[in-house]
């Protein structure tokens, strides 16, 4: 299915910002893992995240939908799947379940995905497990078998700082008295950290001269709980980013997590002459939410450090629409992950530039984008099956001087299915 956006409209309003992917799948894993009955408010429902439901549903926890939207699930014992788990396109979902089935002795499942994700690397999830004492194939690649064991300790260097591993490994922890330690040079997003403690289980995290460290406490039995989960700052960066480079663009989006460890963008953005207010910041389940307004202005290029990449990977494809718009060369460093995400994002991010008239370039992991201040558009995009790359460029279309098609819409419904209805909602055209 392809969509186009055409520019012209200004944007307004609020923006209804479905929930948090990554808290989304692990409200779903814990509750599963958890005695008791948890009700989750606000997941997102979304193809990546049903996936983790119909997986965990295989393990043997009970899942339900209310009428209202809320999901209520009965954690069990894990017992082995009679298929194979089918993951999907989603990445969270197959390691942060392959970390939690590795801890369940007894439990014997394969994981498969779809071809974006059979072509992902597992590697940096299997060679943990197996260091802790786990069954698992040795494959970078699904699928892949685990034969669920009561495991060793770990401490481990993550490097570079990957939250899906982190995860994985703190998942596999759960079924272990062993020292478990994860030690991060640079911090990545803390989810499974926050929402552990939310289901009872001690995690410590201190501040080390190596680095970040997360370990598990004594106490690693998880029970039911309720969770609310705000808005995911991921999905929120298309509508504001469309309102920080769409004239007289003046947009909201409420409730949006703004975990320090997620809102790279934001700050980017601000220091970029963007217009951003938040307010009405509260904790909700753990995590830091806000209401984020985002008002047009004219944006000045960026250099963003290696550092900084961890608490913005996701946003990486909608900063580079905002760089495209700004007046000059903007470079952004340390983004060698981005190759190997649902698709070579830097790859599609500077074909997808360039054929709209911006000149990118991109070595092994930087990207430079020389801004003009305005942007021609007028082009097909190929968005390699990426959902990212396919909001980021109809993000694009909104603003420049000509509509910009892409490929593969249907890709958004992995992360954010309501798109194109929550776009035209702030008067985008998109269709
Ligand atoms: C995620 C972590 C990030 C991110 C991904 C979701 C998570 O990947 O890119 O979309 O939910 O833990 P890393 O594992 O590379 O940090």
């Amino acid at each position: 299915m392809k969509l186009t956006a055409a520019p012209g409209s200004a944007l307004r309003g609020e923006a209804a910002i479905p929930g948090d992917k990554s808290c989304s799948h692990r409200a779903l894993i814990l509750a599963a893992m958890a005695e008791g009955e948890t009700r989750i408010e606000g997941l997102l429902e979304s193809e990546d995240v049903l996936a983790t439901a119909r997986a965990v549903e295989a393990f043997g926890a009970e899942v339900k939908r209310g009428a209202d939207g809320e999901w209520i699930v009965r954690g069990a014992p894990w017992s082995s799947p009679s298929e194979p788990v089918d993951c999907g396109n989603s990445g969270t979902a197959a390691r942060l379940l392959m970390g939690a089935a590795a801890g369940m002795p007894g439990v014997e499942v394969t994981f498969t995905g779809d071809t974006s994700l059979s072509k992902r690397p597992m590697k940096r999830i299997t060679a943990p497990l197996q260091r802790m004492g786990a069954g698992v194939d040795s494959s970078d690649h699904l699928p892949i078998a685990v034969n669920g064991a009561r495991l060793g300790g770990i401490d481990y260097r993550n490097v570079p700082a990957s939250a899906q591993v982190k995860s994985a490994i703190l998942l596999a922890g759960l079924g272990t008295e062993a020292r478990v330690r994860v030690v991060e040079p640079v911090p990545s997003r803390d989810h499974s950290e926050i929402m552990l403690s939310l289901f009872g289980c001690e995690v410590a995290v201190d501040d080390t001269p190596e680095g970040w460290a997360v370990s598990l406490g004594g106490k690693r039995r998880l029970s039911a709980c309720g969770v609310k989960i705000g808005a995911d700052p991921s999905s929120a960066a298309f509508p504001l980013v469309a309102a920080a480079i769409a004239p007289g663009s003046d947009v909201t989006a409420r409730s949006v997590i703004v975990n320090p460890l997620r809102t790279g963008l934001y700050e980017v953005l601000e220091a970029m002459g963007g217009d951003i207010e938040l307010s009405n910041e509260r904790i909700q389940s753990g995590e830091l939410v806000a209401d984020i307004r985002i008002r047009h202005s004219s944006l000045q290029p960026c250099r963003v450090s290696a550092e900084q990449i961890p608490a913005m990977i996701d946003e990486v494809p909608a900063l580079a629409v905002a760089c495209a718009f700004a007046d000059g060369e903007s470079l952004i460093e340390g983004l060698g992950e981005l190759r190997v995400k649902e698709s070579d994002r830097l790859g599609a991010i500077v074909a997808g530039l360039t054929a709209c008239g911006v000149a990118a370039v991109a070595d092994e992991d930087r990207l430079r984008i020389f801004g003009k201040g305005q942007v021609r558009g007028g082009a097909s995009i190929a968005t390699s099956g990426d959902h990212r790359i396919a909001m980021a460029f109809l993000t694009l279309g909104l603003a420049a001087q000509t509509p910009v098609e892409v490929d593969e819409a249907e890709m958004i419904a992995t992360s954010f299915p309501g798109f194109v209805e929550v776009m035209r909602g702030i008067g985008a055209n998109i269709g």
